[in-house]
């Protein structure tokens, strides 16, 4: 049965995880996958999430399964972080959403459906994207095209580019659009460039699905939602996958949910009978853990004030150790200006580095970062920093 079967290449961002991790030299630093980690270099339990799964604990709840399309209170949370408390959409029952495993477990049952929907769909992604974007896509059996995206030159987006190539495409073309802190780029769509944006999906009758997968390390919860509320508005159908790994620090939990907005209540518990066969296809029902726990942080006024503040905490250090880098690779002597990394939003910056420089970093220095020379700021720290400034400054001599 197997005597055939090659060995498959390594994932580009987590099997990088797998070599860090055989790496033996103390000062190595993982750059790779998008992984907030503090000044002492440990990914953080948030104290907000500690105190929820304290109550939990005590509360020895039994071990039922949960809904399928999960935990009532969970999905109602998501709502409201996407579209605000007061959305007219979520008061009229027009929004479906089914917790999910994580952001990328999101992206997959809303491709299973939508290739159940409209098979025959073409679907677009960024250039670049998150590497996982095509192969969800593809393994779902649709064909993934790209349009333009990052402009290497200006640091900014090709949104010209973009514009002409979505106003190309066929109607019920899935578009899957960053819906703040682009990874892998961290170069976002400006307001009116979103209103663009919106105007040529609605005409073209394309399909928006955003992936929010970063709320909150932008400018903050509500900001960072901008996009979705303007697709949101314009009645469009829209397809959401969002993700709390990063934003409650609860990677291996698998937290995530897919919102699907609809034109009213009737269809909206249609699409939620079909979504929920996906799902029992696939894995059943979700986790509990990680789930009641954002609920119960979300749904409590004094853990959610003490969660907003936390993750205020990690965006500004973040923002810091963008600054921190910029000035660094100055003063290293770097003669190419690196300010456009300030400017880069979320975990990600576009570092400019090419594949043979990324090598280099990992051979030479124990750095890793992604062979596109994605590196994860949100993983440097003042223990670190100088070690990787400096790197970067001979692999760029
Ligand atoms: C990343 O882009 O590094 C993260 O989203 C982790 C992942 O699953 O790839």
């Amino acid at each position: 049965l197997f005597s055939a079967v090659e060995l498959a290449p390594r994932d580009p961002i987590l099997g990088l995880n797998e070599a860090f991790n055989a790496d033996t030299r103390p000062t190595k630093v993982n750059l790779g996958v998008g992984v907030y980690t503090n000044e002492e270099g440990k990914i953080p339990l948030l104290r907000a999430v500690r105190e929820a799964e304290q109550a939990r604990v005590e509360a020895a709840l039994p071990r039922g399964y949960l809904p399928i399309e999960g935990i009532a209170a969970y999905d109602a949370a998501v709502q409201k972080l996407l579209l605000g408390d007061n959305s007219p959409l979520i008061a009229a029952g027009r929004v479906v959403t089914a917790q999910a495993l994580g952001g990328t477990g999101a992206l997959k049952i809303g491709a299973d459906f939508l290739k159940r929907l409209n098979p025959a769909a073409k679907v677009a992604i960024s250039d670049p994207s998150w590497e996982n974007h095509r192969a969800l896509f593809e393994s779902a059996g649709f064909e993934v095209v790209a349009y333009p995206y990052y402009d290497a030159q200006s640091h900014g987006v090709n949104f010209e580019g973009m514009l002409a190539a979505l106003g190309s495409y066929d109607a019920g073309t899935i578009v899957v659009l960053h819906a703040c802190c682009h990874n892998p780029t961290g170069v976002d769509l400006s307001d009116a460039q979103w209103k663009q944006i919106v105007e040529v999906v609605k005409a073209r009758n394309l399909v928006p699905f955003l992936d929010i997968a970063y709320q909150g390390f932008g400018d903050g919860i509500d900001a960072d939602a901008a996009a979705v509320r303007l697709f949101a508005a314009a009645e469009l159908n829209v397809f959401v996958s969002s993700s709390f790994s990063k934003s409650f620090s609860l990677y291996g939990e698998r937290v995530g949910a897919l919102s699907i907005i609809t034109e009213s209540k009737d269809e909206a518990a249609r699409v939620l009978s079909q979504l929920k066969r996906v799902i029992r296809t696939n894995y059943s029902n979700p986790p509990t853990h990680g789930g009641a726990i954002v609920a119960t942080v979300l749904g409590t006024p004094a853990l959610r004030a003490m969660w907003e503040q936390e993750l205020g905490e990690m965006r500004d250090r973040i923002r810091a150790m963008r600054n921190g880098l910029v000035e660094r690779l100055k003063a290293a002597g770097v003669p190419r200006d690196f300010s456009f990394v300030n400017a880069q939003r979320g975990m990600f910056s576009y570092s400019g580095l090419s594949a043979a420089q990324v090598d280099r970093l990992r051979e030479e220095f124990g750095i890793y970062a992604v062979s596109t020379g994605r590196i994860c700021v949100a993983a440097l720290n003042m223990r670190n920093i100088d070690a990787v400034a400096n790197a970067v400054a001979q692999v760029l001599k």
